[in-house]
């Protein structure tokens, strides 16, 4: 059963990016002109998705693939145009529709099913490969781990993830940011430290391993891909 600490969150978040802030994901995950901050943000997110699919096979024709936490469906259909089988899910029905109708005619030889929900969802089956790109970032790290664990037990290959780095800067910037008012902000990030996340899912994830890990910091965005594989 998920926990509280997860139940919770999980509840802001689909609050957050079906309702607050719905529109604003719709625009920076288009071409239309942002200003200066929200480009660095799309830059690096540009950035962070191509290094996740280069963690994935070039050739994934007939792979089923997780993109678990799809927000408006970039990767999943950028994996589709590579062959694979996408089932791409979110909590936010707004942000589904509009995945799936900016996917209409552009999956190439491949296909995206679109689905609201949960990731941790056991009835959507299995999979070779999972991607949850800045989708675990509002979690706790034993939260993350949990959702890991019940994929693990469902994926044949790898689970690519991103998280946000805990480096003494950034936990400073966040004490900080503790202090001031939280408005409509995107609920909290929960970073964790790279050797702490890597140490939990060697000792966690039994007969998993941390593979490869890059950090991408364009302007205001700062997250980690990580990729963990089969031992
Ligand atoms: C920052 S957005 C990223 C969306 C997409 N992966 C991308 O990179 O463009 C995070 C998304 O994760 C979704 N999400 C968070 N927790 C989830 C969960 N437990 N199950 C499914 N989706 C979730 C949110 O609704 C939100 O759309």
């Amino acid at each position: 059963m998920p926990s509280s600490t997860y139940t919770a969150r999980r509840g802001e978040l689909e609050t957050y990016f079906d309702r607050t802030a719905a529109e604003a994901w719709a625009r920076l995950t288009s071409t239309a002109p942002v200003g200066r901050v929200r480009a660095t943000v799309r830059a690096g997110r540009d950035s962070m998705r191509a290094t996740l699919l280069s963690y994935l096979p070039d050739d994934l024709t007939g792979r089923r693939l997780l993109d678990a936490g799809c927000g408006t469906g970039a990767l999943a259909v950028e994996a589709a145009r590579r062959g694979a089988h996408v089932t791409a899910i979110d909590l936010s029905p707004t942000l589904v529709a509009l995945a799936a109708e900016r996917a209409a005619g552009n999956t190439g030889a491949g296909h995206v099913d679109f689905r609201t929900g949960d990731m941790q969802d056991p009835a959507l089956g299995e999979f070779d490969h999972v991607v949850a790109m800045d989708s675990l970032i509002h979690y706790k790290a034993p939260d993350v781990m949990a959702v890991l664990a019940g994929l693990a037990a469902r994926t044949r290959h790898s689970m690519l993830l991103t998280f946000a780095p805990r480096t003494p800067l950034l936990a400073a910037m966040h004490a900080i940011g503790q202090f001031f008012p939280r408005g409509d902000r995107s609920p909290a990030i929960e970073p964790v430290a790279e050797r702490r996340l890597a140490r939990l899912v060697t000792v966690g994830l039994p007969g998993w391993q941390p593979g490869r890990s890059r950090r991408i910091a364009a302007g205001f965005y700062i997250s980690q891909a990580l990729e963990v594989r089969r031992a």
